[in-house]
């Protein structure tokens, strides 16, 4: 192979794919790579613009303009900065609001296909561990490990709800994350473009009562006895 090797991990929000992967890059001196962010920037970009979510064309045309970059930072809380047309937005893409619209921004095949495109390319050389909602299905479907990460809905919002607590920041009750994180489920899941699938050759690891180190090391271990 003229590649390093790569891992997919999708699955749906807050099944844990970001902490997870991290963890697993670390481990094994990979690459990290967020794609949600991604999808997250343009649509900050679109709202701080002004541009309707729905107009398709005006999104077509502004993420085929704008620039991405994800750099590594010494930064616990948030280890890449996310930055759009040089501005860093790191914080700004995990607002309530840019959660909410993601989704109808991520189903529009014209931004699908700019940061498909963008994604494969820092993916050239392998080395990645690559975390979303299409990566093993369509993104890198050659990946030598792919991963489908759950949990149940009430697990997932029980973790945000931790996420928020430990951040300081106000407390959401559980059925309103339950109900946030469902309704993006359904609109991931049944989306025309690449939607949120398990793919064929991957593994499946439900999450409920396995600590984030827990998956990670499954993961790890997979990763050795396959490439050994
Ligand atoms: O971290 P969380 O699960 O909340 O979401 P994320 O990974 O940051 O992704 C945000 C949104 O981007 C998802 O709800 C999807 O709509 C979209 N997304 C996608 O369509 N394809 C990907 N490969 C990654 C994210
Ligand atoms: O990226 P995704 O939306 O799938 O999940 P995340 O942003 O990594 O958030 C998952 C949260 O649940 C984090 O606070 C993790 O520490 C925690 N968690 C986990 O990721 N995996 C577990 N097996 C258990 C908890």
């Amino acid at each position: 192979r003229d590649r390093q090797p790569i891992i997919a991990i999708d699955g749906p929000a807050g099944a844990g794919k970001s902490t997870v992967a991290r963890q697993v890059a670390t481990e094994l001196g990979l690459i990290y790579l967020d794609t949600g962010a991604m999808y997250r920037a343009v649509t900050w970009l679109a709202l701080q613009q002004g541009i309707a979510i729905d107009d398709e064309c005006a999104i077509a045309e502004l993420v085929n303009q704008c620039k991405i970059e994800l750099t590594p930072s010494q930064d616990l809380q948030s280890p890449v900065r996310v930055w759009i047309n040089d501005t860093d937005v790191t914080q700004a893409i995990r607002t309530k609001e840019v959660t909410s619209q993601v989704s109808a921004i991520a189903a529009q095949s014209a931004v699908r296909q700019a940061l498909v495109k963008q994604q494969q390319i820092w993916g050239k050389r392998g080395g990645l561990v690559a975390e979303g909602r299409d990566i093993g299905s369509h993104v890198f479907p050659d990946a030598e490990i792919k991963i489908f990460l759950t949990a149940s809905v009430s697990e997932r919002a029980h973790r945000r709800q931790q996420d928020f607590q430990k951040l300081g920041q106000p407390q959401v009750s559980l059925e309103e994350l339950e109900r946030d994180i469902a309704e993006r489920d359904r609109k991931d899941s049944t989306r025309k473009v690449s939607p949120l699938q398990k793919a064929a050759d991957a593994i499946e690891i439900q999450s409920d009562g396995l600590s984030a180190s827990e998956v990670a090391m499954q993961i790890i271990d997979y990763y050795q006895q396959r490439l050994s």
